[in-house]
């Protein structure tokens, strides 16, 4: 029990690159108390005490805005960040490692009994705002964009964005215990100096091009300003 509330904790820790300090985790992230009483009203839930495990998880809803159907099964070092607006509902699977950012729906799509929700493979990661809709699966280590709305099965490590959402990365083999901040692919999100580098070198070149092309005129094409430049430049 406190070993898998330390790996909780631990998760939370390394995926968010916003967390200073274990306590920080324990004290601040909503994502993780709404975790902790699901566990606790799953196992009402799965022991008949139906009424008790809905009261607990509305009860954990008003307090941290996520709202997990206490039915729901959920893996090991799962992480909600920021957690307001999301709901998982009553016959959704969630393997180990997988990450939902806010306002996520693990939703239906027919009110008939039995499995509607979706099942998350291990190290899935869905962004803000993104709806699984359906009772299909959601291969491991598959990504899903900020506001996709998925309808269909996803491949394993596949990524997936839009509405209704396409592929746009075909199934790689990624390590899906490395976490990759946000699910972009490591790289994707350019660092500002490099970028600021790379603009400024891309200028050089154009302007010596420039100065090349104007201490060279092609006969023809001559005109008297380039005439008048060309002549400083030889000055
Ligand atoms: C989907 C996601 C995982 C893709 O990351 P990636 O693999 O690095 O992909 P890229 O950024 O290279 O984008 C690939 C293509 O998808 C598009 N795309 C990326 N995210 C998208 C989104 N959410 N909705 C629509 N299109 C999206 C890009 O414009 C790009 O299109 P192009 O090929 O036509 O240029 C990432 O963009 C994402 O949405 N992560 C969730 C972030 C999040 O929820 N953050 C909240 C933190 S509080």
């Amino acid at each position: 029990m406190f070993k898998k509330i330390r790996d909780d904790i631990e998760a939370v820790f390394a995926r968010d690159p916003a967390a200073r300090s274990k306590i920080e985790v324990l004290l601040c992230y909503p994502g993780l108390h709404a975790l902790l009483a699901h566990r606790l009203a799953h196992r009402l839930w799965v022991r008949g005490w139906r009424l008790s495990a809905r009261w607990l998880s509305q009860v954990s809803r008003f307090l941290t805005g996520i709202e997990i159907h206490p039915g729901a099964v959920i893996g090991e070092r799962f992480f909600i960040d920021h957690g307001m607006g999301v709901v998982i509902g009553e016959t959704a699977e969630i393997g180990d490692d997988v990450t939902l950012y806010q306002a996520v729906t693990l939703g239906g799509v027919s009110g008939d009994p039995g499995k509607r929700h979706p099942t998350l493979e291990d190290g899935v990661i869905v962004g803000a705002g993104a709806a699984v809709l359906g009772p299909f699966t959601v291969g491991r280590g598959a990504r899903i964009g900020s506001n996709a709305v998925v309808l269909e099965a996803v491949e394993a490590n596949t990524t997936v964005v839009g509405v209704p959402a396409r592929v746009v990365r075909r199934p790689v083999p990624v390590d899906w215990r490395c976490f990759p901040a946000y699910g972009n692919e490591p790289g994707a999100v350019a660092d500002p100096l490099q970028s600021a580098i790379e603009r400024l070198c891309k200028r050089v070149d154009e302007l010596e091009d420039e100065v090349t092309r104007l201490r060279h005129p092609p006969a023809a094409a001559e005109s008297d300003d380039e005439r008048r430049v060309v002549a400083n430049l030889h000055r």
